[in-house]
């Protein structure tokens, strides 16, 4: 393909997201109540538009781009479709979810062959739980047994993301294996779960807690939220992200990860997925977009206003749950969904009107 054709591909994938995303956030809102009728309609499928029509497409979109392989982009294409063929209600649509997550693993085992480093082969392990938990997934496990692979996709993939930056900084060697055996622990309790075999949930929060508290001690963002602009702002995501998995951890591992729904099943999930995954996005969103689809988003101070909504938010929302107190939980709720709708509008800004 050529590299006109390519970013318009880029480009196009991007934009296919974000009907996703609304209809996955107005899903999540309709699971609480807070919105209801047509609005609602995708409210059982809020979980899987998320981590696989929404993450599953950009990150294998951002594999792609690493790799240079033109075979590579239809990865995220199918993964896209997939999410499509959930938007419609096509049956089988899991199992065109679940092709894409066995692409990425096959784009992350190119990118090991090319570098073979630790954080390659953490982003491998991470793409095959997801791939792991997604074949679960669609096989018929419900996404409360797989969520914990989906989960560890997320922390890997975005750890080794971090380890690889933080070669600027090069961080000891054993920490590094410390880092790689929790990992390698955190993949394995998961997928036990996913296939529906038992794994304490103590050891699954320790896991999370402990690469949060190796984030928070090791990560490159320590020493950049000392300078200015962009690279304190994004410090300041990945620190409050890292925050977020340390104690999300402590919370799965001293009062369990609840059933299949309710405040310590919210908790124990978004706890991650918006604490960590969604503060890391924010954090990383204005060095992403240039880089997948050469789209220039100039850095503001105005970042931090969508960064600190959906951190207050999700304290809300975490105190809702651990009281538990319904109006808290709602309002906090709210806040999350409104906080990606002021990020979305304030990135749209500052493409649109740059500060001279
Ligand atoms: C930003 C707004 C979000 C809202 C309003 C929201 C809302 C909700 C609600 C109310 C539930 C049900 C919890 C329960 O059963 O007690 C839920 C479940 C879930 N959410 Fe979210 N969520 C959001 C973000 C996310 C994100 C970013 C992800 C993934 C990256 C995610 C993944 C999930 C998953 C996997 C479940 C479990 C679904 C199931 O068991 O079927 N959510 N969400």
């Amino acid at each position: 393909m050529s590299a006109g054709g390519s970013l318009f591909v880029r480009r196009a994938l991007l934009l296919a997201v974000a009907p996703t995303a609304a209809a996955a956030v107005l899903g999540g809102l309709g699971r609480l109540g807070i919105v209801e009728g047509l609005a609602a309609a995708h409210a059982p499928a809020h979980g899987p538009l998320f981590v696989l029509g929404v993450f599953l497409t950009v990150i294998s979109l951002e594999r792609a781009v690493a790799l240079g392989a033109g075979w590579s982009l239809g990865v995220p294409a199918v993964a896209a479709s997939g999410a499509a063929g959930m938007l419609a209600g096509v049956a089988g649509a899991a199992w065109v979810s679940a092709g894409a997550a066995l692409g990425l693993v096959a784009v992350n085992a190119a990118i090991v062959r090319r570098q073979s480093a630790v954080f390659t082969w953490l982003m491998l392990l991470g793409a095959t739980a997801l791939a792991s938990g997604t074949v679960a997934w669609a096989v018929g496990q419900p996404v409360s047994a797989v969520a914990p692979a989906w989960i560890a996709f997320f922390v890997l993939t975005i750890a080794a993301e971090r380890l690889e930056l933080s070669r600027l900084a090069p961080t000891p060697r054993w920490a590094t294996w410390v880092l790689a055996s929790v990992s390698v622990a955190l993949a394995g309790l998961s997928l036990a779960l996913a296939f529906g075999r038992p794994a304490p949930a103590w050891a699954l929060g320790a896991a999370l807690a402990l690469i949060g508290a190796w984030q928070l001690r090791f990560d490159l963002a320590r020493r950049l939220v000392r300078q200015r602009g962009l690279p304190r702002f994004s410090a300041a995501g990945v620190l409050a992200a890292a925050t977020w998995l340390l104690a999300s951890g402590a919370v799965v591992a001293l009062r369990g990860s609840g059933d299949a729904s309710g405040p310590a099943y919210d908790l124990a999930l978004h706890g991650v997925l918006i604490g960590y995954v969604l503060s890391m996005v924010f954090a990383h969103a204005p060095i992403i977009l240039p880089a997948v689809a050469r789209v220039q988003v100039p850095f503001r101070g105005t970042y931090y206003a969508p960064l600190a909504a959906l951190h207050g938010g999700l304290l809300l929302r975490a105190a809702g749950d651990l009281l538990p107190d319904a109006s808290l939980r709602r309002a906090g709720t709210l806040g999350n969904a409104l906080a990606l709708a002021l990020f979305a509008a304030t990135v749209l800004h500052a493409r649109l009107r740059p500060a001279r």
